[in-house]
């Protein structure tokens, strides 16, 4: 069985998407600065939830002491956040954060304070991830290719 993105982070991403989404449509400078963070979140969303969320359904398995189903799934992803994944999630979030502020000042020149805020909530979101999702995910992805291993022996 496949590994799937816990359906709490695929719904909060689907919201943050569609939110961006809607002010790629604006035709002004808050619209020109949403379709260039539009282009890096998308690569970057999708990055996550083929690659690094997944591990994290294995968690409340993991805690009861029993091993996920999706063994596999869970070395490949260990591997490939060893691998440089890790590092490039928080040099995204860094270009993210980069764009994101050219869509606070069109905002704020514009008076739009849900704007500014729907910035401050997807920088919470990067935050959430750097200081809880991708750590936890490494953390079940690589118990999990240790336990195997410890298996084999
Ligand atoms: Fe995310
Ligand atoms: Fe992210």
């Amino acid at each position: 069985m496949e590994l799937k993105v816990p359906q709490t982070l695929r719904l909060e991403h689907l919201e943050l998407r569609e939110q961006l989404y809607a002010l790629t449509k604006e035709d002004n400078d808050l619209g020109a600065a949403a379709r260039a963070v539009m282009e890096l979140f998308y690569m970057h969303a999708v990055k996550e939830e083929e690659r690094v969320l997944p591990a994290l359904e294995a968690l409340p398995r993991l805690a009861e002491g029993r091993i996920p189903e999706s063994v596999k799934s869970m070395e490949d992803i260990a591997a490939d956040l060893k691998g440089g994944l890790y590092e490039e999630l928080f040099e995204d979030h860094k270009n993210l954060e980069e764009a994101l502020r050219r869509i606070s000042s069109a905002a704020l020149a514009l008076g739009r304070n849900e704007e500014v805020r729907f910035v401050e909530r997807l920088t919470l979101h990067f935050r959430t991830e750097e200081e809880i999702l991708y750590p936890a995910a490494r953390v079940a992805a690589e118990y999990c290719r240790l336990l195997m291993q410890c298996g084999e022996q």
